[in-house]
């Protein structure tokens, strides 16, 4: 039976896809601005990935902090590769974007004083990091959302998309799956803004939610909006083994140390000043090359949180106090815990200007899926909860203006056709063929093996023709349930598509950038070159894989420098 259409199409000025912070805030902000707005979203908001942000979001709030000196540590942590207009812009508007926040009734730590409690974070020059103990994102996430409900922001929960819709070069809306039923509709919309967060599952392990396929990138760069530097990845210092659980930087902020095997506080040899609070890029370097030098742990280094005391772990830390005794059998309070490098963050994603426009006009992005780019190289953990609300401000404000200056154009349910053809295809498949589980384990591996936190041109080649083989074997994926009613078999097969399409991209990217900068350290090319690689690199889809361009960095105020911690 072919998959079920949708005849009657649903309007909305602006269709934000994401339900995370950035969808979250860019939709408020739209519906403040007079849109008629909705979100779509393939989980319930609040289950969207923000809620998983532990350690907190940075603004230059204390007396002798100043937005400069954030937007210079964002720059400098960037190995010079983010944009210092759009840097300039993170730093200088979050204050106000935090004390917006603050009144909204997120209940940020206090000082003893009553002011806002900042806890350091690496590569920061100050303590600016703002928190609510460990569990920052789940409830700013909750915050923003009750605020939605307040404004009326229609929500389409547990749908799926599946297509963006382009007409006359222009985004004119989207398809997506109601997966209560499994049928599918057409949005049509005078602005879509992408806020699907990040792609972190391309890699096993991630401390990204299981939802993380990257969905929002993979439409958008379908339907040929670029993609930019999609070949820097983060992988964060502190994850749990063996399931890659995220432990808080806020742990080190508030003075936990890292221990090799033989109890050496060993970021002294890589970062005398800064220590366990170098920027991530340098932390999990040195992670691993202590690991690899056999100064390991099972495969691990120690996290050494004893020294800080009962009250303060369970007050400020409980989250991960709870997270090592359930995952780990390990009490903070009394016993050190065995934690290495783990993929954690995209820096690269949808290329979009300041405002959140993407090179596809009526398409917009912000948040994790989005490349503005204020992180560059490497992102400083505190400020991706930052870029979520600047630019998903900025986004939902851009759009909603942008929206109100155009009309519905009266989409046909054509492009829902051919996407259930598109779906009946991968249901009519043997059942005798390849999982999807098993091939998406397959990815994962061969992403951590080739694209991780060393590489180099054989392991990156080696990586590309494993991409090329995975998505020559998706041909034969089979779904194996044939309902229509929440059919996650079928959706998994669709996020695998979009993951495939994505880490061929970051693999394409990583080989072609023959330098080290950031978290891209290339073995073969160990120097930061900035004469041949102080560029942009723009993926752009084509039905053979992605053609790269280079585009150039805007430099504003700080010349790249040599950069030690
Ligand atoms: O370590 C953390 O709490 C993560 C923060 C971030 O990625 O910004």
């Amino acid at each position: 039976m072919p998959f079920a259409v949708e005849e009657e199409i649903i309007r909305h000025d602006a269709v934000v896809l994401g339900g995370g912070l950035a969808g979250m805030r860019a939709a408020l902000e739209a519906a403040r601005c007079g849109a008629d707005v909705a979100v779509v979203s393939k989980v319930y908001p609040t289950r969207s990935h923000s809620v998983a942000a532990q350690g907190g979001i940075n603004a230059a709030l204390g007396e002798d902090d100043s937005w400069e000196s954030h937007a210079f540590d964002t720059v400098k942590g960037s190995d010079y590769l983010a944009d210092q207009d759009a840097a300039s812009i993170l730093c200088r508007e979050a204050p106000g974007d935090i004390l917006e926040l603050e009144h909204m009734g997120v209940i940020f730590n206090r000082r003893e004083d009553g002011r806002l409690a900042q806890r350091p974070f690496g590569g920061a020059g100050f303590p600016r990091t703002c928190f609510v103990a460990d569990i920052t994102g789940h409830v700013i996430l909750h915050v923003i959302w009750e605020q939605s409900i307040r404004d009326s922001v229609a929500t389409y929960d547990e749908w799926f998309a599946v297509s963006l819709i382009v007409e006359d070069g222009r985004c004119r809306g989207l398809v997506a799956m109601d997966m209560r039923t499994g049928r599918l509709h057409t949005f049509e919309a005078k602005a879509v803004i992408l806020a699907t967060g990040g792609l972190g599952r391309v890699y096993e392990p991630s401390t990204n939610g299981l939802i993380c396929t990257g969905d929002g990138m993979a439409l958008a760069y379908r339907a040929g909006a670029a993609l930019m530097d999609m070949e820097f990845t983060q992988f964060h210092p502190t994850t749990l083994f063996p399931s890659g659980v995220l432990i808080t930087e806020g742990a080190r902020g508030e003075g936990g140390h890292l221990l090799n095997a033989l109890g050496e506080r060993f970021m002294s040899d890589y970062a005398p000043e800064r220590l366990e609070l170098a920027s991530r890029d340098v932390v999990s370097r040195a992670e691993q090359v202590e690991i690899d030098s056999g100064r390991d742990v099972n495969g691990c280094v120690m996290l050494d949180l004893r020294h800080l005391g009962r009250d303060l772990i369970m007050t400020k830390l409980n989250q991960i106090h709870e997270l090592a005794m359930d995952l780990a059998g390990v009490d903070l309070v009394t016993e050190t815990v065995p934690i290495r490098p783990g993929m954690h963050y995209q820096m690269g994603g949808v290329k979009t200007d300041v405002d959140g426009r993407s090179t596809l006009p009526g398409l917009y992005a912000a948040g994790e899926c989005a490349c503005v780019s204020v992180h560059g190289a490497n992102r400083l953990g505190g400020n991706s909860l930052l870029e979520t609300v600047v630019f998903g401000r900025r986004a939902g404000r851009t759009a909603a203006q942008e929206a109100a200056e155009e009309h519905f154009v009266n989409l046909t349910p054509a492009i829902a056709r051919e996407q259930a053809e598109r779906i009946d295809a991968l249901l009519s498949r043997s059942d005798r063929g390849i999982r999807t589980a098993a091939l998406r384990r397959e990815l994962g591996a061969a992403m951590q093996e080739h694209a991780g936190i060393f590489r180099d041109a054989a392991g990156l080649g080696a990586g590309v023709d494993a991409l090329h083989d995975l998505k020559n074997r998706f041909e034969a994926v089979s779904i194996q349930d044939h309902g229509s009613v929440f059919n996650t078999d079928l959706v998994s097969a669709l996020e695998l598509d979009n993951m495939l399409d994505l880490a061929e991209v970051m693999v394409t990217s990583s080989l072609e950038r023959r330098e080290s900068r950031g978290a891209h350290a290339r073995r073969d090319y160990p120097e930061r070159d900035d004469d041949g690689w102080l560029k942009h690199t723009i993926a752009l889809h084509t039905p053979d894989g992605p053609r790269l361009e280079f585009g150039p960095v805007t430099i504003t105020e700080w010349q790249p420098q040599v950069r030690s911690y």
